[in-house]
């Protein structure tokens, strides 16, 4: 089955079309998809009308599935690789994915495996807005100095689910114990400041103003200017796609070279739920323990 790849934007981005997901694609075809995805990025496919079962099985020819241990409060209920990005009520209650990803981040940058890719599969969408901005962190690395790279590449930095919750209007008065149950999973983490991409090989920006709070051996003072700076240039408008939803879209995008971030364009009078699920990554980044303090 011959694919048709029209790159969507500057920065990142294509469509694909000429492929029914809803069935096995043979080995080739699956290449020529594979293949597209590192080149772009992140890639749609629209009008995709899928069964969880069926984008599960997609999601497998990936790699494995993650089961979302890490946030185990949305999983779809028959579907443990299924995550739910919704604002209906869950059991009752509102659903706190209604504001998830609302900051820049790059899914599970704040564990020892960050998810290899996301797929985001469209249910149901507002009328206008509810749109997923993206971002090319390997154009983030490579446009900047080579003193400033130098710097860079031989530093960590610390990343921590806490900061996400801690930094975030819409979460920081809430904690309703899920908050304190995802920091009891998830412990902060060091990980590369530039990430060598395990299948391109290429270099990436690997840090996010979700998730990382300050450079490994500095203190968070001395890391902010940097660390400000690098999240402001991360989302230069000519690195970035912006997604406007249509049902039935699949989008699928790479976490080892972009970040994303859900922008809050709509109201919650209209309802906007995705069915996720995550193909884990290689492992990356060890375990914090915090540094010794300054002198
Ligand atoms: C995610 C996420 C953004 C969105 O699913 O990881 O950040 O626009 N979603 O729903
Ligand atoms: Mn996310």
């Amino acid at each position: 089955m011959a694919i048709k790849v029209r790159k969507l934007s500057y920065g990142l981005g294509a469509s694909i079309t000429g492929v029914d997901l809803r069935s096995p694609l043979d080995d080739a075809t699956m290449a020529d998809v594979r293949k597209a995805w590192l080149d772009h990025l992140v890639v749609v496919f629209p009008d995709q009308v899928l069964t969880p079962e069926q984008q599960i099985a997609f999601g497998k020819r990936f790699g494995p599935l993650d089961d979302h241990q890490a946030a185990p409060f949305y999983r779809h209920p028959e579907y443990p690789e299924i995550y739910l990005i919704t604002n209906h009520k869950i059991g009752g209650r509102p659903s706190e994915t209604k504001d998830t990803g609302r900051m820049w981040h790059s899914d599970h940058s704040f564990t020892t495996r960050p998810t290899m890719a996301t797929m985001l599969y469209c249910r149901e969408i507002p009328s206008v807005g509810g749109d997923t901005m993206l971002t090319n962190m390997y154009m983030a690395y490579e446009s900047l100095s080579d003193a400033m790279k130098t710097v860079l590449d031989r530093l960590e930095a610390v990343h921590d689910v806490a900061n996400y919750h801690a930094n975030n209007p819409y979460f920081r008065d809430r904690d309703t114990g899920q908050l304190t149950e995802m920091k009891k999973l998830s412990p902060p983490v060091a990980q590369p400041v530039v990430r060598v991409h395990p299948e391109t090989g290429r270099k990436a920006l690997f840090v996010n103003e979700g998730t990382t709070t300050q450079f490994v051996g500095m203190t968070s003072e001395e890391s902010r200017a940097l660390l400000e700076f690098l999240f402001e240039h991360s989302v230069r408008p000519e690195f970035t796609y912006r997604h406007a939803w249509k049902v039935n879209d699949l989008l699928m995008w790479d976490n080892r070279c972009t970040m994303h971030k859900a922008l809050a364009d709509y109201t919650h009078d209209q309802p906007r739920h995705m069915h996720r699920l995550t193909v884990l990554g290689t492992p990356c980044g060890r375990s914090y323990e915090g540094d010794t303090p300054p002198r």
